[in-house]
Order: C-alpha cells, then sequence, then structure tokens
C-alpha cells in the first residue's frame, strides 16, 4: 500500500543455524496490482524447494493508510488524548503492515508494541502482556486471516462483565459499558458453543471504540470493537454483540476464502445470530428483528435496483487500476450478503425440514473447516453430502431454487423464511403505521394505542412503516412527532436513524437540525451514507444541509466512509 513504506527485507538464517544474525539482504519491489494495493514482490537467493521454511524480516513504516486511524484528542469521548485504531477488515491491513492481505491465507502473530506514558495498548490475540516501559506482548496461538489483525492505543481501561469477558472504554464510557453489558455476554457465548461447538478463543473481550468508528462492530478475535452507539442505557442493541459472537465460528474459525464470497461469513452469521437469539430471548422477539433485517434489503434493493451485479451472493472482485474499473472488496459491503444469504442459509435449513438436524449441520460444518479458508462450493458440496438424501433428490436443482441461482443471480431471494411468529409483536406496530398515514387521522384510534410498553425493535419496525408509506399527508409527521417524544427525541441511534429518514422523506424543516446532530455524533458506515442518500435525493433544502454537514464532519469520518458521501455528493 501507499501508506506503507519498506526499508528493507532479509531472509534470516534458519533458526538454531549459522549465520548473520542481521539476515542476507534481498531485492524489494513493488509492481502494479490494484487502485487499493500493489504487489510486494521480494527476490529469493534462490528457488526454494516445496516444502521448505523460509524467515523473512521486512523492515518497514506505517504512516496515514485506510487501516490505520490516528485520531486527535477532540475526536474521542474524553477529549484529553489522542486514540490511534486499526480496521483491517476488508483489504485495508495492508497498509499497517506487508502481508498475504487475502482471507485465503491464515497465520498466527505476535506483536511487541511500545506506547507513549499514559497509554494502553489491546490487540486482536490471545495472549496479553504488559512488560516494563509500556511495553505490551501480544500472542495469538490460532491461526487467522489478515484482516482479523486489530490494534488499539489510547487512554482505556477494563472493567469485568463475565468469567471470559471484560469491556475496554476510555475512562469516561467505562461505567456506562460495565451497566450495559455486565452478565449478559456469558449466556450468548454458552449458547453459542451448545449450538456450534467451543468456542476456541479464549476470551471475549468488547472495546467500545471512539463515535467515528465506521461499523456496528468488528468480530475481531478475543476483542470485539463495537461503536459506543451501543451504549443505549437498556440492552436494546446486544444483537450486534450475539452478531459478532456468532463470527468467532462462522468468519473467525470457517472464513471466507474470497471477498467474493462474502456472504459466507456473513449469511451465516446472521443465521447463527439469530439461532443464538432465538434460544435467549425466543422466537418472537427474534423473528421481529429479522423483519427489520429484511426491510433493510427491500430499501437497499429499491436503491440500488434489483439486478445490481452486487445484488448476487457471490460477486465477482476484480482488481483494477483505476477506481472506475474493477470492483473494489470494500465496495462490496451491503445487505445482501446479510440478508440475501440469511435467506440461503434458512432455505438450506428450510431443505432439511428439522431445526435439531440443521443444527448439527452447523456444528460439523464448523468442525470439518474449522482453521480454514473456503469457497461456497465446499460449503454447499459439504451440506449435499452430510445429506445424503437431499442429494439423491436433487436438492441443488429444483427450478426456481437452484443454487446456481442463489450464488450468481442478483435480485430478490427466491425463498423467504417464514416470520409470522414475529406477528405479535408487528401486528400492533403495522396497523399504528396504518392509521398515521390515513389522510385524516383518527386520533381516538391513534391515542388508543399505548407504545409505552414497545421494544425498541418494535419501534424500529414501526418507524420502517411509516417510512415506507412516506410522505405521509400533510402535517401528520408533524404531529407524530409531538405525540411520540420517545421517537423523536430518542437517544437510540437505531431509532434516530430512522426518525431522520423519516424527517427528510417528509421535507419536515423543523426537525433538520436532528439529523445533522446525529450526523455529528457519529461516523457510523451504515447510518451515514442511508442519510446522505437522502439527502442528496430531496430538496435544495435538504442538498444544502448536506453539504453543511458533511463540510463539518469529514475530518472525523473515516477516510473510506468519507469517500462514499463524496461519491453521493458528486465532490
Ligand atoms: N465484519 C462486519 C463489519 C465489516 C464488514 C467491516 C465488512 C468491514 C467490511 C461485522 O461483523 C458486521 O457485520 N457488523 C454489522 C453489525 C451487525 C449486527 C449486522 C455492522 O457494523 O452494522
Ligand atoms: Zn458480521
Amino acid at each position: 500500500h501507499p501508506a506503507l513504506s519498506v526499508s528493507r527485507a532479509a531472509l534470516l538464517p534458519p533458526p538454531g543455524g549459522p549465520g548473520d544474525a542481521a539476515g542476507q539482504a534481498l531485492p524489494v519491489e513493488s509492481r502494479p496490482f490494484a487502485s487499493y494495493g500493489s504487489a510486494l514482490h521480494i527476490a529469493l537467493p534462490q528457488a526454494p524447494r516445496a516444502g521448505q521454511l523460509l524467515t523473512l524480516l521486512i523492515d518497514y513504516e506505517a504512516g496515514e493508510g485506510p487501516g490505520v486511524c490516528w485520531l486527535s484528542p477532540e475526536q474521542t469521548a474524553g477529549k484529553q488524548k489522542p486514540y490511534m485504531y486499526t480496521q483491517g477488515q476488508a483489504v485495508l491491513n495492508r497498509s499497517f503492515f506487508p502481508c498475504f492481505d487475502t482471507p485465503s491465507v491464515k497465520f498466527t502473530y505476535s506483536a511487541t508494541v511500545k506506547v507513549p506514558e499514559g497509554f494502553t495498548a489491546v490487540m486482536s490475540a490471545t495472549s496479553w502482556e504488559k512488560q516494563k516501559d509500556n511495553t505490551f506482548v501480544f500472542k495469538m496461538s490460532q491461526p487467522i486471516p489478515s484482516y482479523l489483525i486489530a490494534l488499539v492505543v489510547g487512554d482505556i481501561v477494563s472493567a469485568d462483565v463475565g468469567p471470559r469477558s471484560r469491556v475496554w472504554a476510555e475512562p469516561c464510557l467505562i461505567e456506562a459499558a460495565k451497566k450495559e453489558y455486565d452478565g449478559v455476554i456469558e449466556e450468548f457465548l454458552v449458547v453459542g458453543e451448545k449450538l456450534f461447538g467451543p468456542y476456541v478463543w479464549g476470551r471475549y473481550d468488547i472495546l467500545f471504540m471512539p463515535p467515528s468508528f465506521p461499523f456496528g462492530g468488528m468480530e475481531n478475535p478475543c476483542l470485539t470493537f463495537v461503536t459506543p452507539c451501543l451504549l443505549a442505557g437498556d440492552r436494546s442493541l446486544v444483537d450486534v454483540i450475539i452478531h459478532e459472537i456468532s463470527h468467532s465460528w462462522f468468519g473467525n474459525l470457517v472464513t471466507n476464502a474470497t471477498w467474493g464470497e462474502f456472504w459466507l461469513n456473513e449469511g451465516f452469521t446472521m443465521y447463527a445470530q439469530r439461532r443464538i437469539s432465538t434460544e435467549v430471548y425466543g422466537l418472537p422477539y427474534t423473528c421481529l428483528e429479522a423483519a427489520t433485517g429484511r426491510a433493510l434489503l427491500r430499501q437497499h434493493m429499491d436503491a440500488t435496483g434489483e439486478d445490481h451485479p452486487l445484488n448476487k451472493l457471490r460477486v465477482v472482485i476484480e482488481p483494477g487500476f483505476c477506481f472506475f474499473l474493477g470492483v473494489n472488496p470494500d465496495d462490496t459491503y451491503n445487505e445482501t450478503p446479510y440478508e440475501k444469504g440469511y435467506c440461503f442459509v434458512s432455505y438450506l435449513a428450510h431443505l432439511v425440514g428439522n431445526q435439531s438436524k440443521f443444527d448439527a449441520f452447523l456444528q460439523a460444518y464448523v468442525n470439518r473447516f474449522k482453521f480454514q479458508s473456503i469457497t461456497a462450493d465446499d460449503t454447499l458440496g459439504f451440506f449435499l453430502e452430510y445429506f445424503p438424501e437431499l442429494k439423491e433428490k436433487g436438492v441443488d436443482s429444483i427450478s426456481g431454487f437452484e443454487f446456481d441461482r442463489w450464488l450468481n443471480v442478483p435480485g430478490w431471494p427466491p425463498y423467504l423464511p417464514d416470520l409470522s411468529p414475529g406477528q405479535q409483536l408487528m401486528r400492533p406496530a403495522d396497523e399504528l403505521a396504518e392509521l398515521w398515514a390515513a389522510d385524516s387521522l383518527n386520533m381516538e384510534a391513534i391515542e388508543a394505542v399505548d407504545i409505552t410498553g414497545w421494544r425498541t425493535y418494535q419501534l424500529v419496525y414501526f418507524l420502517d412503516q411509516v417510512l415506507q408509506k412516506s410522505p405521509l399527508p400533510e402535517g401528520n409527521v408533524k404531529r407524530l412527532s409531538k405525540m411520540y417524544p420517545k421517537i423523536s427525541k430518542a437517544q437510540n441511534a437505531e431509532l434516530r436513524l430512522r426518525w431522520c429518514q423519516i424527517i427528510l422523506k417528509n421535507n419536515l424543516e423543523a426537525e433538520y437540525s436532528k439529523v445533522k446532530d446525529f450526523l455529528h455524533s457519529q461516523g457510523k458506515q451504515k447510518y451515514t451514507l442511508p442519510l446522505y442518500r437522502a439527502m442528496w435525493g430531496g430538496s435544495e433544502a435538504t442538498r444544502a444541509l448536506a453539504m453543511e454537514t458533511f463540510s463539518a464532519t469529514a475530518p472525523q469520518l473515516h477516510v473510506n466512509v468519507q469517500n462514499y458521501v463524496k461519491k453521493i455528493l458528486g465532490l
């Protein structure tokens, strides 16, 4: 990566053998590969024998690259000290250290990190040790792909929240973090182990990142990184934690061999997340959460067009040397691998027809491919091998549901899992949205519905329905806002996102400042881009709002998110 400068490469003598410890210097050359990195070529003195172990030493310096984020004190919660974090997925760690930056290669690692006085370093590693002189030593003893190596250095402290879990955060957030997750993590791990087999990573810790962290969560092994938006105060956003825990089996243990099959990570993880959620919170609640996921997929496909090439589970990724040629793996991050992937895994479960048999299959699948990187052909081949009676029946080629079609044809999933067990929670929200969409409001009927006891995801579902019906007849949204301060003044990020979308779709100018405030308060990609798209697709006034907000917040956003917003705004 251009942000990395390699000063020297050397071949080290075999361990224990004779030779210069500094090694034999080797010629290094960078050759073009893609817009997001180049190929590092190191010439060996002679061709290696098959199976020969070589040790290379590479001296390099990493600066301001997309994988390494340097934050000023103002960009942290405490506003006192600077902060740095790395984000590897999908192909950003090549700007952090030289590596085989593909998920098809797995390795162990160790790192020695020296930091200034008053700072703490943490990494995605199985062991962590503080030595003298502010030096931290890390070791990851299980093989992982390059994108899962992660480092944070900042003013951070920790608190125990379970027998193998602690939360990490800046000192001013640690109390809130402990309160939000104390005593809840272990149950998810235990249920995960019961369903999918042993948790192999030792600890499961959670690190609360600064507000500009571009994701809800990132499943760095042993240490999940999460947005501080998860500190909702009522544990309502734990589904993100369950999701990241599920990656401990799907993604981190069994890994997509290429980013073209990212759905193998995310689709299986969505399925695993909802299996754990069903065991812990029951089917109705889980179906409600899945319905909000389906709404996101609908919105995404409406926005991009169903037959967009990225709306396939198997995406063609081409390096390309200019930004308009080829597909960058990081650009394939959208709802399709998650929610269409979830539908495909649900379809496989439907073919089996028995939940415990399918659970047993998932556990066998993890056991068969753990510590490996695989393709969808491996997954589906194993599925048919595991269920020979289904293979016999030719379930891979049922007309309209061919495995090949699932993988290679863009568009809406051919099969949708039944979410009707969620009806008891969704129906009241559907009915209320219906009432609010009427030309003349039936206030008596509206007032008869008491939403004070509704769960966050019920409100989210309700708002998605309102959004779908928007713009509502003149004046309705204004009244809705007045009637439900619980929604229009919400601090919960999922509610704020929906409320902002409703404000924009209904041109509720009086509340435009809420959109601005929300975008100032955090930089998650999945919140930021939909709002800029809505502003840019709206009126003169919302376009101005977009420009004004972006010029104020751009420096705080992750560079990838900045670039996506620029694209939306035509900058
Ligand atoms: N691994 C992803 C985040 C990611 C994807 C980072 C692609 C970089 C490239 C993580 O597990 C994830 O999916 N996070 C979701 C939350 C989840 C509940 C769907 C997110 O950030 O929204
Ligand atoms: Zn994920």
